[in-house]
């Protein structure tokens, strides 16, 4: 068996009519623009806001690092503030660090889990600050219904995260519009990163339904990329965690317009969450859980659990076949210095087991199966 950690590309996603539908928020937000990834929006915003050294950023201690980065190249200075275990903010500490008026707030919703709103947003307009939302992790997530990444000024998000498409970050303008950032020109993606990235989508989603021709096919494609690499080819990292002011210029590629348009969202949010209710089902009361609660409408990630050795159980996983994810182990090194405790928890033990919408009942027990197999004493 295979599961792969991302949703897979099929024949079927091109061939499929465009939905008539519509597309949901923020595909369909009137202000929005495209990048390859999403981390060149959140430079370009912080560019087009004009920061200045003194000019404060409040961002959560737990993070990726490419929005680290991202706003630190733009020239502005970060106040880390603590994210709590059950990954909310600590909201008292928000508020004292507030004080220092910032000039932007910025919340990451992470796995698709919504932070609370309202009280931000309170604390940013007696501040006078500028809410950003990253919703990196919350594409298509609407708690409720509505939908993450409309109560902020700007919202940004992460498209290859939740869809198969090979790239895509959006930025979008809520409410004030940057004269600056409808200047902006940007270069095509190199059709190898497209391709590149393409093709192993489309593998990983031959390999969960084929895993021995999935796999030797993916072999091929790995040596394939090694000779890319070995000629210089130009490639665009996807999916890592790095900053290269170079890139920053980078579109979207075209191929992921037309998958975008032929995608079934209602279908994508409904298999990620039975997914995550059945899993739930399977590992309630054996497995430590991060969040256990999935209000009407939230459209998850992953399955997040909490293990005391996150390395050895992704490594056992993958041995296994299940695409684990381990979000975040990089850390730059003065984040980690302002990171409280429990952002070093959630850094250390938090391991993401794949329920994307390719991921099929079946599957879901295999992956249960697998980790109760484990010796996965809490954390
Ligand atoms: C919370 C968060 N914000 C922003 C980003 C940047 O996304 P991208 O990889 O599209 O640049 C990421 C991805 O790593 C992320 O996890």
């Amino acid at each position: 068996m295979y599961i792969s950690s991302w949703p897979g590309l099929t024949p079927h996603q091109f061939l499929q009519r465009h939905s008539d539908e519509g597309l949901p928020y923020p595909l369909n937000a009137a202000n929005r623009l495209s990048f390859c990834v999403a981390r060149s929006g959140i430079y370009h915003l912080f560019r087009a806001l004009k920061f200045k050294k003194e000019d404060i950023v409040l961002v959560p201690d737990y993070h990726s690092g490419n929005e680290v980065s991202a706003i630190q190249a733009a020239g502005a200075t970060i106040v880390y503030y603590p994210i709590l275990r059950n990954l909310e903010p600590d909201l008292d500490a928000l508020s004292r660090l507030a004080k220092l008026n910032p000039r932007v707030i910025y919340v990451i919703h992470y796995l698709g889990w919504p932070q609370p709103m309202k009280e931000i947003a309170a604390l940013c307009r007696q501040r006078g600050s500028i809410l950003i939302e990253d919703c990196a992790l919350s594409l298509l997530s609407e708690p409720n219904g509505t939908p993450l990444g409309v109560s902020g000024d700007y919202s940004v998000f992460c498209l290859y995260k939740t869809l198969p498409v090979p790239n895509g970050g959006l930025l979008v303008q809520n409410r004030n519009c940057l004269g600056e950032l409808a200047a902006l020109k940007l270069r095509r993606c190199p059709q190898t990163t497209a391709i590149g990235r393409s093709a192993e989508l489309a593998l990983e989603a031959l390999r969960s339904r084929a895993d021995l021709i999935g796999g030797i096919l993916f072999g091929i494609k790995r040596a394939f990329g090694r000779l890319l690499r070995a000629a210089d080819v130009r490639q665009v990292p996807i999916g890592n965690i790095g900053w290269n002011i170079g890139d920053v210029n980078i579109a979207m590629s075209s191929i992921c317009n037309t998958v975008i348009k032929r995608l079934d969202y209602g279908r994508i949010r409904r298999k990620r969450r039975e997914n995550f209710l059945h899993l739930r089902q399977k590992l309630e009361g054996r497995v430590t859980m991060l969040r256990e609660d999935l209000d009407e409408g939230v459209c998850p990630l992953f399955f997040p659990i909490l293990v005391r050795d996150k390395h050895a159980v992704a490594r056992a996983l993958w041995r296994r076949g299940i695409g684990a994810v381990e979000f975040w182990n990089e850390v730059r090194p003065l984040a980690e210095r302002a990171s409280g405790p429990e952002a070093q928890y959630l850094r250390a033990h938090v391991l993401e087991l794949p329920i994307h919408q390719d991921v099929g009942p079946s599957q879901v027990e295999y992956i249960a199966d697998q980790v109760l197999r484990l010796d996965l004493r809490a954390a």
